[in-house]
């Protein structure tokens, strides 16, 4: 997107998009079984990590429904990605997207998720005039929950089996959601 203020910076992170010199550490961390445990597919190979990148590097025009920002999160002081955020189109003429978050496991537990998709809901609201933003969240994703908690989205549905998991088989999820009249940056 040409008006996306890009890179977004926060205290600790900078959001920047992919480029291809990011794959090696895409991969180290999609191409493991733990990270993609609740994400309904299996780790992905480096192949794929250079594919994601090739279609994600130059942006988004964030026009139709489908179309996706996917950001890259370094620290500060340090290019290396550690992670990404995402936030996809949903449904253009009701405002809706939807928002994603996958960490190298090197650095969970230090908030760097819950800040990053602090920033790109900031952005979501702000900048891309988004009415609401949700999350799916399998049930047993403990840390991913915390998160969606961390950001004040609210629960609004348990849904039963909805989905397939290549791993686990049947999975849950709940489905997390913002306003953007709710949203404290
Ligand atoms: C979900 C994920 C992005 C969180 O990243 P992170 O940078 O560690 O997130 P944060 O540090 O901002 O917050 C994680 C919170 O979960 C908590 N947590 C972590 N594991 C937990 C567990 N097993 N049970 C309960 N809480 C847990 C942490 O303590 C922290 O909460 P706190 O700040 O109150 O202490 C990361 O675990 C991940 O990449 N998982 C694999 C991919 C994935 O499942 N993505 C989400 C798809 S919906």
């Amino acid at each position: 997107v040409s008006a996306v203020p890009l890179p977004l910076t926060t205290d600790r992170l900078v959001l920047r998009l992919l480029t291809a010199d990011d794959t090696d550490a895409m991969h180290s961390y999609r191409g493991l079984a733990e990270v993609n445990r609740y994400l309904y597919r299996l780790p992905d190979s480096r192949q794929r990590c250079a594919e994601l990148i090739a279609s994600a590097a130059g942006g988004t025009t964030w026009q139709a429904d489908g179309d996706a920002l996917v950001l890259a999160v370094c620290r500060r002081g340090a290019p290396g990605l550690i992670g990404e955020v995402v936030l996809r189109l949903r449904d253009a003429a009701a405002r809706q997207a939807e928002i994603g978050w996958t960490f190298d496991p090197a650095h969970h537990g230090r908030g760097y998720a819950t800040e990053a998709a602090r920033a790109l809901l900031a952005l979501a609201f702000g900048t891309l005039g988004v009415h609401r933003v949700y999350a799916r969240v399998d049930v047993d994703n403990a840390a991913s929950v915390r998160v969606a908690g961390k950001l004040g989205m609210r629960r609004e549905a348990h849904l039963v089996e909805n989905d397939v998991d290549p791993v686990r088989g049947w999975g849950s999820e709940f489905i997390y959601a913002i306003l953007d009249r709710e949203f404290r940056p």
